[in-house]
């Protein structure tokens, strides 16, 4: 048991459990078998939150896929202007692709439009979204999600790929962080 006496304890409460991750995602990935059965699919997994997720899902998808992986970081000033920079490009043209984005947590919108937005303009067959988590509470603009695990309060998460400060990425659920913790 590698989480036998958690260090995480004193701040993160459980929201939802590894057993309910499992199942989302095995959901999630007969959907997309269907859905992508005669299309090819390059997931897009965007790094770093994303690769928990993305590396279970693709393992619940029964065709074959292609991964690539996308860097992005947010400017200080994103938080108003959704500008962000890609840190890391995929390996491959997305020309023709049927691209799959997957993200850990669209909260804003903000990162996901920009993300959108640049790989439009590689010509792909068709780009697609899917999200872990979704806080539509706090939503800024309107991306299309197209798959989405579970749609959450406003709520700080982290764990299963989400991070406080590049901690916590490595629970494997996804928990709360406490007000207290968090300060
Ligand atoms: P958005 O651009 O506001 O939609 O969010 C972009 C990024 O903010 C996500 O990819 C996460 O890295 C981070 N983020 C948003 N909410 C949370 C959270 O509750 N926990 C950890 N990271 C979060
Ligand atoms: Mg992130």
């Amino acid at each position: 048991m590698p989480f036998d006496a958690p260090f995480y304890q004193d701040e993160v409460d459980v929201l939802i459990d590894q057993a309910k991750l499992a199942a989302r995602i095995r959901e999630l990935g007969e959907q997309l078998t269907l859905d992508y059965r005669d299309k090819d699919l390059t997931m897009i997994s965007i790094l770093k939150g994303s690769v928990f997720f993305a590396t279970d899902l693709a393992r619940q998808i029964a065709l074959p896929l292609t991964m690539e992986f996308l860097g992005v970081s947010s400017y200080a000033a994103m938080e108003t202007t959704g500008e962000v920079r890609i840190t890391s490009d995929v390996t491959k043209p997305m020309a023709g692709k049927d691209l799959l984005i997957v993200e850990d947590i669209i909260d804003t919108g903000l990162t996901m439009k920009f993300i959108i937005d640049n790989l439009q303009a590689r010509h792909p067959s068709s780009v697609r979204v899917c999200t872990l988590l979704e806080k539509p509470a706090r939503a800024r603009t309107k991306v299309p999600i197209d798959y989405c695990g579970f749609v959450i309060e406003d709520v700080f998460v982290v764990g299963f790929g989400l991070d406080y400060s590049e901690k916590y990425r490595n629970l494997p659920f996804v928990g709360a962080m406490r007000q207290t913790a968090a300060t």
